[in-house]
């Protein structure tokens, strides 16, 4: 490698009190001097090199995964679905040990890519990282690791970058050596690298990262840290930036968005409440679906239902984690709400919202659960009639706080797993075909994988339409005639 040609990184060293858009600048002359590296590769190769990201978890990891992916395209990579790529990347999710599980699967069979490509770079990020263990296990069972950084340190991904194809040419003591960098907490909000987007009429926003609630089965506020919220003007800017290259819906993202700007106004800073940065997204011109993901029952304000009912763009689709229906249990998860509380939230939205769907998380199996709080849930499931549920078997993570209470059979988490599940799907039937026959607004987002005659598009309650038609519909809106329900989609036709 021509040493000469590639800006010096020892100018860039972290002073570690740079500011945000020092920082940017700095991993912006990394950008620079990875675009060199993919060069010489490119010649190394005689080809373009390729890259492939592979995305666990939720929105916010698929958020991060488009930077990724923005940052290698931006470098010179291109794109591509085969683990075998030059560059491969697992952006990994630890909410539930399926998900860890799952990962270190695929991660073993790469090691069989890398012996077949003996250039090939494998990376591991995400939230899985901030857990010692788990880097620790990479360490000792899978040598062919290159790189492992965490939640906190992704803006620093075209420093890493560099990193790994310069670890073997004397810039570090290192040679051989595996990049780690994992940090334990961070107060930055380093964003405007370039990103990828994956659709290109619809992207999601981050509106704040972190979580303070402390749900005691759950990991991610210790994985994604405390509650950052961003400056909404800085929000507003990217969705009209959005707007104007094409893109007629956003979802605003955080774990806990009715919180939004709380942490702000702590700190003596002005703030717009959650309500008040979700209308003002709603007007932005072009935008013309606003979703957002996740709303705390404890925290969903009247005024947010009010922002909602007034801005017919605001889907008409509320996510609102129940988790429980038992209070006993909801106490022991440390939700701040009572099943009847939830219960009259839903019917508080269900008046006032009519057309809009109710969907939720139902964790099944918590330690202490028994048959009456299963059936304190299947109450709630059957009173509040949800749209859609996403139904979990509780998962031991560790250092959490119901990591140490006593865990239940595993044939009664199963029991009580069969009981949820069954109710929620009945809920989700009976909704949906109440709407057949009805002619509603739909956004084309992809032709049907299972059938190319078909494209399958969105409505604003999040429910799945097919409809005949082809590619070039994709990214736009059509009336539709919802003609047959097939439980928990349709089959349609375009009315106009
Ligand atoms: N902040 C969001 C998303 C959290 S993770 C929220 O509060 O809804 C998404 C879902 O995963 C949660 O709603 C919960 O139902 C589930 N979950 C989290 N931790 C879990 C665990 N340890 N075992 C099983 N399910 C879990
Ligand atoms: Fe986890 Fe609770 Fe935060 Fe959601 S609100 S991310 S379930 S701690
Ligand atoms: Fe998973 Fe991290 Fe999201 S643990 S659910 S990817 S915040």
């Amino acid at each position: 490698m021509n040493e000469t040609q590639i800006p010096s990184r020892f100018l860039l060293k972290n002073t570690g009190e740079n500011t945000n858009e020092d920082e940017l600048a700095r991993q912006k002359v990394f950008l620079e001097r990875a675009r060199l590296h993919a060069g010489e590769l490119e010649r190394l190769l005689g080809r373009t090199p390729t890259f492939c990201v592979v995305n666990f978890g939720c929105q916010a990891n698929a958020k991060d995964s488009e930077k990724l992916a923005g940052v290698l395209r931006s470098a010179g990579f291109t794109g591509t679905e085969s683990e075998g790529a030059d560059f491969v990347i697992y952006n990994t999710c630890t909410v539930r040990d399926n998900a860890d599980n799952h990962f270190f699967g695929r991660l073993g069979r790469a090691s069989h890519f890398k012996k077949e490509n003996p250039s090939m770079k494998i990376a591991v990020c995400g939230c899985m990282m901030q857990e010692q263990g788990n880097v620790d296990k990479i360490r000792k069972s899978y040598p062919y690791v290159d790189l492992i950084f965490g939640t906190h340190n992704l803006f620093r991904f075209p420093e890493y970058l560099c990193d790994v194809y310069e670890k073997d040419t004397g810039a570090f003591d290192i040679r051989g050596q595996k990049i780690i960098d994992i940090w334990d907490k961070t107060d930055r909000i380093v964003e405007d690298l370039p990103a990828e987007r994956k659709y290109s009429f619809k992207a999601g926003v981050n509106i704040m990262f972190g979580c303070d609630n402390f749900c005691t089965y759950c990991i991610v506020p210790y994985v994604r840290g405390r509650e950052r919220s961003r400056n909404a003007s800085e929000i507003l800017r990217e969705v009209e930036a959005l707007a104007a290259d094409g893109v007629c819906e956003v979802m605003l993202l955080g774990q806990n968005v009715d919180s939004y700007g709380l942490d702000l106004i702590k700190k003596g800073e002005p703030s717009m409440s959650f309500p008040e940065l979700l209308e003002a997204v709603a007007h932005v011109p072009g935008i013309e679906r606003v979703r957002f993901m996740t709303p705390h029952p404890k925290d969903m304000s009247d005024d947010l239902i009010e922002v909602i009912r007034r801005n017919p763009n605001i889907a008409r689709h509320i996510h609102l984690p129940l988790q429980s229906g038992s209070d006993r249990i909801l106490k022991k998860m440390n939700r701040h709400y009572t099943k009847e509380q939830y219960i009259a939230l839903a019917e508080k939205i269900r008046e006032r919202i009519p057309d809009a769907a109710i969907t939720t998380d139902i964790i099944a199996g918590f330690p202490g659960e028994e048959m009456c709080d299963v059936e304190d849930t299947l109450d709630v499931i059957r009173r509040v009639g949800f749209d859609n549920a996403y139904t979990f078997i509780y998962s031991i993570r560790r250092g959490t706080p119901a990591a140490k209470m006593e865990q239940i059979p595993e044939e009664q988490v199963k029991e009580g797993f069969d009981k949820i599940l069954s109710a929620v799907q009945e809920s989700a039937r009976n909704r949906a075909s109440i709407l057949t026959g009805r002619t509603m607004r739909a956004l084309v987002e992809e032709v049907n994988k299972q059938d190319p005659q078909y494209v399958s598009a969105r409505l604003s309650n999040n429910i799945i339409v097919h409809i005949p038609g082809d590619e070039s519909m994709i990214g736009k809106f059509y009336d539709v005639h919802l003609d047959t329900c097939k439980g928990f989609y349709f089959f349609g036709t375009v009315v106009r």
